[in-house]
Order: C-alpha cells, then sequence, then structure tokens
C-alpha cells in the first residue's frame, strides 16, 4: 500500500536513512555531501523536518521517496518555493511513487508560493525528463554548479509557475 504524506520530526530516523542513501549513489544531483550530511546528529534531521516541508512517499510502510520545498522567508523572495531532496529508492523508479510525492509537494506549494525552482545537473536527463512532465521550464545554466571529487557539474535551472 502507498501513502503519501508530509514527513513528521518522529520520521527522523527513516528520513535520515534514505537521504544518506541518496547522497552515496548520487553525489553529482544533490548539493550536501554524504560525508557533510552521515556527521550531523539524528536531531538536526528532526529539525529539518520540522522547519520545512517535506513530502514522504511509504510503500508498506516504509520511506522509498521525498521533496522537500523550501520557503525563504524573506518578503522579496518568498513568492519563490525552492524544491530540492528529491530522491525516489532504485527499486521504486518507474513506478509512480514520483509523481505521487510531487503532487502531494505542489498541493502544499500552491497554498504557500507562486512559483518553484529548481537546480539539476545537467547530465541527469532522467531528472530532466521527470520535471518537464511537471510542468517545469529551464531557464538558465549555472556553470559549475558543484564541484563532485574534484570533477565540475553544470545545473540546469528551471522554474515552474503555479496553475501552468
Ligand atoms: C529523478 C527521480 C526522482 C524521478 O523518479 P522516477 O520514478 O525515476 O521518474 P519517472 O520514471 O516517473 O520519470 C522519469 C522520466 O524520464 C524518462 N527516462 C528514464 N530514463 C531516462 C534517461 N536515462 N534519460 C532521459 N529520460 C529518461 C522516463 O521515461 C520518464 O519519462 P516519461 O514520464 O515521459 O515516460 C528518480 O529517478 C531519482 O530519484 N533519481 C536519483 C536522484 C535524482 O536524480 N534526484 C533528482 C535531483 S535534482
Amino acid at each position: 500500500m502507498t501513502v503519501v504524506r508530509r514527513l513528521l520530526p518522529d520520521d527522523a530516523e527513516e528520513y535520515r536513512s534514505l537521504r544518506l542513501e541518496a547522497l552515496q549513489r548520487h553525489p553529482e544531483a544533490f548539493g550536501s555531501s554524504h560525508a557533510e550530511e552521515s556527521t550531523r546528529p539524528l536531531s538536526s534531521f528532526a529539525d529539518r523536518i520540522a522547519g520545512g516541508y517535506i513530502a514522504g512517499g511509504f510503500v508498506d510502510g516504509r520511506l522509498d521517496a521525498t521533496a522537500g520545498l523550501l520557503v525563504p522567508t524573506q518578503a522579496k523572495s518568498r513568492h519563490k518555493g525552492m524544491l530540492w531532496g528529491v530522491y525516489v529508492r532504485g527499486n521504486r523508479r518507474g513506478s509512480g511513487l514520483a509523481d505521487a510525492v510531487m503532487t502531494a509537494l505542489l498541493a502544499h506549494a500552491a497554498e504557500h508560493v507562486e512559483q518553484i525552482h529548481l537546480s539539476v545537473a545537467a547530465t541527469n536527463g532522467r531528472a530532466i525528463g521527470f520535471y518537464k512532465r511537471l510542468g517545469f521550464e529551464a531557464f538558465g545554466t549555472e556553470p559549475r554548479a558543484l564541484k563532485v571529487d574534484g570533477t565540475y557539474v553544470d545545473e540546469i535551472l528551471m522554474v515552474k509557475f503555479m496553475g501552468s
């Protein structure tokens, strides 16, 4: 059975485990690194859950997917949400779980922001295709956005205006 819901601080342990798997397996896909996050205490994952919005996709009670939305507090920027931490466990890709967590996130975003921004590695064709299908459009490229083990990664910048 699939359940999609907002993560709660009590989900911190499962969230940490999935997040560290994501950072370890796909270092080029995330701005944060496994080395940095694996040293953080469990409480920092609970704080992150409490301090923002993370949609979680559970299959048979196990957390298998996440998508986060960060809303700036500054008055001039808070109309723009930032999508981050989009991850689906390998064996659940192509199953519709990614769509399910993004549907929940987009419903939440529609209540809080006017547009959603994201950045995605230029080499990540699967994620770019996924975001385009959800209505995100590319508007630029940030050259050398990340440096992963000495290799530069360009990122495509995308935006979705709510209601489009
Ligand atoms: C990105 C991610 C969340 C998407 O979830 P998913 O379940 O794989 O997504 P879907 O299968 O629903 O959609 C992927 C789309 O890319 C297509 N695709 C699959 N492999 C592809 C490839 N190698 N190149 C381009 N497109 C590809 C699929 O056909 C599908 O397109 P369609 O909907 O038009 O058929 C998931 O792949 C993931 O967690 N990847 C690793 C982490 C990551 O890259 N996160 C994003 C960080 S910005």
